[in-house]
């Protein structure tokens, strides 16, 4: 397969065209960025620590039930996947209180979510991703209501299939976020699923295994990928 032109350069992912018609390429760079891009690094070998977490829990999830975009790795940087019609919409699963929902209601941190709570926000940076709700959707036609039925069931599915993974290696899925896309009329999880988008817990420590090191500067972010993602990947040689 071929790589041709760039498509799109989002904040860590870049896309690009390739010879084969349906199909593209992502490539997760190793910027690393926070606050809507308030805070920016490059950390090398970043990308490839989550290419091939995102690899690894699409495979799974593929495995399971769930259509997704991810359809083999090129190399530890590059991913070849479906190509879809995004839908801009953050859809975010919450299994404990964290982050922007602490500080926006009044939930107290570690508080548990059951059952879990989803929060849809449009995703447009401009308009710093506002939460949205059914009838805003609708209206916007950002989605029918049948599909939004249809992503919130997918959500709630991923959900619980990553909580049964990761709870095998000790690591509690406090939150994450997912994208989703259409191809033709049929819906598949897009996007990435990384220690940048979720929010993941050591169960025994409390400690943070995610981007939330490099947003409050909690530790060294390459050495917890590293550990994180070889503790996530683990799991996959278990029967
Ligand atoms: O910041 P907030 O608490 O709303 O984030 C919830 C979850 O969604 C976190 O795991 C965060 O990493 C993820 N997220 C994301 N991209 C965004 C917003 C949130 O991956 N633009």
């Amino acid at each position: 397969m071929k790589q041709k032109k760039i498509l799109y350069a989002g904040k860590a992912k870049s896309v690009y065209r390739t010879d084969e018609k349906g199909r593209l390429i992502v490539e997760f760079r190793d910027d690393i960025t926070a606050f809507d891009g308030g805070k920016k690094d490059v950390l090398k070998n970043k990308g490839s620590y989550n290419a091939g977490v995102s690899a690894f829990f699409f495979a799974y999830l593929a495995k399971n039930g769930v259509r997704t975009h991810f359809i083999e790795m090129l190399d530890a940087h590059r991913m070849v996947v479906r190509e879809l019609a995004m839908i801009p919409l953050e859809v975010i699963v919450r299994n404990i209180a964290a982050g922007s929902i602490v500080r926006n209601y009044p939930f107290k941190e570690g508080t548990k979510l059951d059952p879990p709570v989803i929060v849809i926000d449009y995703k447009d940076d401009s308009r710093h991703d506002p939460m949205l709700n059914d009838e805003l959707i609708v209206a916007l036609k950002i989605a029918t209501p049948q599909e939004l039925r249809k992503i919130k069931a997918a959500a709630l599915k991923v959900n619980a299939l990553l909580v049964k993974l990761l709870a095998k290696q000790g690591i509690t899925l406090v939150d994450f976020k997912i994208e989703f896309g259409r191809e033709n009329k049929t819906i598949y999880l897009g996007d990435e699923i990384s220690m940048d988008s979720m929010r993941l817990w050591d169960r025994k420590t409390g400690e943070s295994l995610d981007k939330d090191v490099y947003r409050f500067n909690k530790g060294d972010v390459m050495d917890t990928y590293d550990r994180v993602a070889k503790r996530i990947t683990k799991t996959a040689k278990k029967p």
